[in-house]
């Protein structure tokens, strides 16, 4: 793997130390909006993915078990080798490859479909993952993300949630608006089929914690921020206390895209 810059080590760092977090049992364990999203994407047929910064390979297992040939690529080595017997416990055949999601090892036009999901907050540059992407799919093939964002022009909401999601885990690096990633794919050469902010429940600020590994100083000054928070991040987030809980709701981004073929 090509040398990482100071944010894409982070992220390698972090999730090598806390992939025993992320299998079976796991929020992301529940492919329901994967699922959701496909069926959307009327257009598509089985052929090659590649699954983009795939964790423990909830997303690309899912599609490699509805018969699509999967690359799993993500730049955590433990990550993948958590997605690895996670494919020989469900008889899944996979390929998996280590590399960062701003610079692929593939030829041009080698894929009918990538995925990213819940991880490209965590990207150094996203215009790079877009470009990339773009790059390796062939002309008609498409592009699924999901992952945190948030509505365009709420910059005091913005700026809040990056910085408690930064303190919680390290790892972060931004979460992008529905319009930035809309026009990050249209620089990149592809068409925006849909994008849908959908809000999605985050059940218990101390699972959040302990997924992290956050630090008691951290846990502490994420708590500060929650009693804090501007009146629009409240409304935005829906924060809010269940049976001792902290929850909130993620504007969690669901954007297709497709590379348009030659007319
Ligand atoms: C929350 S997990 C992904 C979840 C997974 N996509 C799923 O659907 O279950 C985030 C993953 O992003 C990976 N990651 C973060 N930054 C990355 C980068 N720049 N390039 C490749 N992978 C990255 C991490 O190693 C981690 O495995």
């Amino acid at each position: 793997m090509a040398s990482l810059n100071p944010i894409q080590r982070t992220a390698q760092q972090q999730f090598d130390r806390q992939s025993d977090r992320y299998g079976k049992g796991h929020i992301l364990s529940d492919v329901s909006d994967v699922r959701a999203a496909l069926e959307q994407m009327t257009w598509l047929n089985t052929g090659k993915a590649l699954d983009m910064a795939t964790g423990a390979g909830h997303t690309g297992l899912y599609l490699a078990s509805v018969g699509w040939q999967v690359t799993l690529g993500d730049l955590s080595t433990a990550m993948l080798e958590r997605a690895a017997a996670a494919a020989r416990e469900r008889g899944l055949t996979v390929e998996i490859r280590q590399h960062a999601a701003e610079s692929f090892p593939y030829e041009d036009g080698s894929f009918d479909l990538v995925t990213c999901r819940v991880a490209a907050h965590h990207f150094s540059d996203p215009s790079a993952f877009m470009r990339e992407t773009a790059r390796v799919l062939r002309p008609g093939g498409a592009f699924l993300l999901i992952d945190g964002s948030i509505e365009d022009g709420r910059p005091i909401a913005e700026e809040w949630i990056h910085e408690l999601e930064k303190t919680r885990d390290p790892s972060h690096h931004r979460f992008l608006s529905q319009g930035t990633w809309k026009r990050l794919c249209e620089e990149a050469g592809l068409q925006v089929v849909f994008s849908e902010l959908q809000p999605f429940k985050q059940p218990d600020l101390n699972w959040y914690f302990d997924t992290a590994g956050t630090s008691p100083e951290n846990r502490a000054k994420v708590l500060e921020m929650i009693r804090n928070a501007p009146p629009e991040a409240c409304r935005l987030f829906r924060l809010a206390e269940e049976d001792g809980k902290i929850v909130w709701w993620w504007q969690r981004l669901v954007l297709a895209a497709r590379k348009p073929s030659p007319q």
